[in-house]
């Protein structure tokens, strides 16, 4: 059966399979922010594999819910135990910047995708390279800053990875919220970005 859903603003399209890249919460939220159980049956036909680190706490709401399409694999976003071409379309949001070798997770991204499959992230960027300081600060890393990229550099590494961008977009209604946060997001450019990237 086909699905036909979105990502942000991006029209995904149809889909049989989506892969959630590091998801720590319930199924419920990927497919929709749906809560009640009803709702978990009306999203019912979309086949949903969500890899992560972590994926106990997940399993247990997806249990809880009720939500039989929910596959949860654990293993890391730079090496995932899947097959090539597994996923119609990868999505992701808020992981990527704590990933050391981005690089390395888009090929992985990649190779999960078959062609013509989508790659539909939200992820923290910067407008100015990290200075070390910043960079070296694990508490400013946990806030998802300290492994920001560069946004220039990280579209290119997409695309180095044999996907084609569509679209980037800012999300300006993205805050942080401790001080410390604030003011490297005001000095660096820090920002959340939304973007479509296809496999061709
Ligand atoms: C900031 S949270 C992302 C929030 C997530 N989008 C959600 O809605 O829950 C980061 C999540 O990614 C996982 N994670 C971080 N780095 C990872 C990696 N390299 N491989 C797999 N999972 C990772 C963490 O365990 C955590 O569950």
């Amino acid at each position: 059966m086909f699905t036909q859903y979105t990502f942000h603003s991006f029209r995904i399209g149809l889909v049989t399979m989506i892969l959630v890249m590091a998801v720590s919460v319930a199924p419920a939220q990927v497919k929709g922010s749906a809560a009640s159980k009803n709702k978990a049956n009306e999203l019912e036909p979309l086949n949903m594999l969500v890899l992560g680190d972590s994926i106990m706490w997940g399993q247990g709401l997806r249990d809880r819910d009720k939500f039989r399409n929910v596959t949860y694999v654990k293993g890391y976003i730079e090496a995932a135990p899947l097959p090539d071409g597994v996923a119609d379309v990868v999505i992701s949001n808020g992981v990527i910047n704590l990933a050391v070798n981005k690089a390395k997770v888009f090929r992985e991204a990649s190779r999960l995708l078959g062609p013509g499959g989508r790659f539909a992230i939200s992820d923290i960027v910067t407008e100015v390279q990290l200075p070390e300081n910043i960079v070296c600060n694990s508490t400013l890393w946990a806030a998802c800053i300290g492994g920001a990229a560069q946004q220039d550099n990280y579209c290119r590494a997409i695309e180095a990875a044999g996907l084609r961008l569509v679209k980037v977009e800012d999300n300006p209604q993205y805050q942080f919220i401790s001080d410390n946060a604030k003011g490297a997001s005001r000095k660096f450019g820090v920002k959340s970005i939304s973007l479509l990237a296809v496999k061709p």
